[in-house]
């Protein structure tokens, strides 16, 4: 297994082509937690895999993300839809988070759809209500590029993505995604700070995963589900079971969501 990820990125593409028989793929979408009932929407899979047979990639830590990559066709795309992704808290560093972006552009995707479950700033947003990414602010301090690799980074989540969402959906807004490290929740403190930098959402993934996205010259778009409020903004306090709830009462629309936007590619 090689070191460089780039080429761990080939080699694990590689053998996603030879396992599924399926040569080239044209779209990636990430489930993250609570996003995987949305998956029986986007239609019968043409072949179904445990991420582990693929070099590079480790078993989830999560619950609600199951570790498994289907390859569906949704209308002329062949899709890749990962269910369950590596979190930076989970200590692999983030190399180890964006293999599945890696991977996939290895394959030939060139579209990438990032989902999450996040906290809202914003209490006009219920519950299972999806908000579509702006822009980020990443607060991870990491990156997963290395050395001189100066990315414009004016337009990771890509307007003209954002606008075929809202045409097929007009009641989406968008909000700045803010990812934090995790694993634990944002202080009352903290999201505070979110909102005055700006921040409309909060989270533990995505932003990482984006901007590996955008060096391989992927078009992105980002999907947050909001699962509760923000720590603080009301009398609730936050579990993980709770954020899992939320995804399954929304699955179908947002598998719906899912499957028009690919549809309209
Ligand atoms: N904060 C961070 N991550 C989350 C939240 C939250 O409030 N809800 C679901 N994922």
């Amino acid at each position: 297994m090689s070191q460089d990820p780039y080429e761990l990125a080939k080699q694990s593409a590689a053998k996603l082509a030879e396992i599924t028989k399926i040569a080239q793929h044209d779209v990636l979408v990430v489930l993250g937690s609570g996003w995987t009932p949305a998956v029986e929407a986007l239609g019968t899979p043409n072949a179904e895999i445990t991420v582990t047979d693929l070099p590079g990639f480790s078993a989830p830590a999560v619950a609600g993300h199951a570790g498994k990559i289907r390859s569906v066709k949704v209308g002329n795309s062949q899709t890749l839809i990962q269910m369950g992704r590596t979190h930076y808290y989970e200590g692999k560093g983030t190399a180890a988070v964006v293999h599945a972006v890696r991977t996939a552009v290895a394959s030939g995707v060139k579209t990438i759809i990032l989902t999450n479950a996040c906290g809202g700033l914003q209490l006009k947003w219920k519950p299972g209500t999806p908000v579509l990414i702006r822009d980020h602010i990443n607060l991870t301090g990491a990156t997963p590029l290395v050395g001189p690799r100066f990315l414009d980074v004016s337009e990771v989540y890509s307007k003209r993505l954002r606008k075929i969402a809202q045409e097929i959906d007009p009641s989406l807004d968008e909000g700045v995604y803010v990812q934090f490290h995790g694993p634990q929740y944002e202080t009352p403190a903290e999201v505070q700070m979110a909102i005055k930098l700006g921040g409309d959402l909060v989270g533990m993934s995505t932003a990482l995963e984006a901007i590996a996205a955008r060096e391989a010259q992927a078009e992105v778009l980002g999907i947050s589900m909001v699962t509760n409020p923000g720590a603080g903004l009301t009398d609730e306090h936050l579990n993980h079971e709770e954020v899992l709830a939320a995804g399954l009462a929304a699955a179908s629309r947002m598998g719906d969501l899912l499957k028009k936007v690919i549809e309209k590619l």
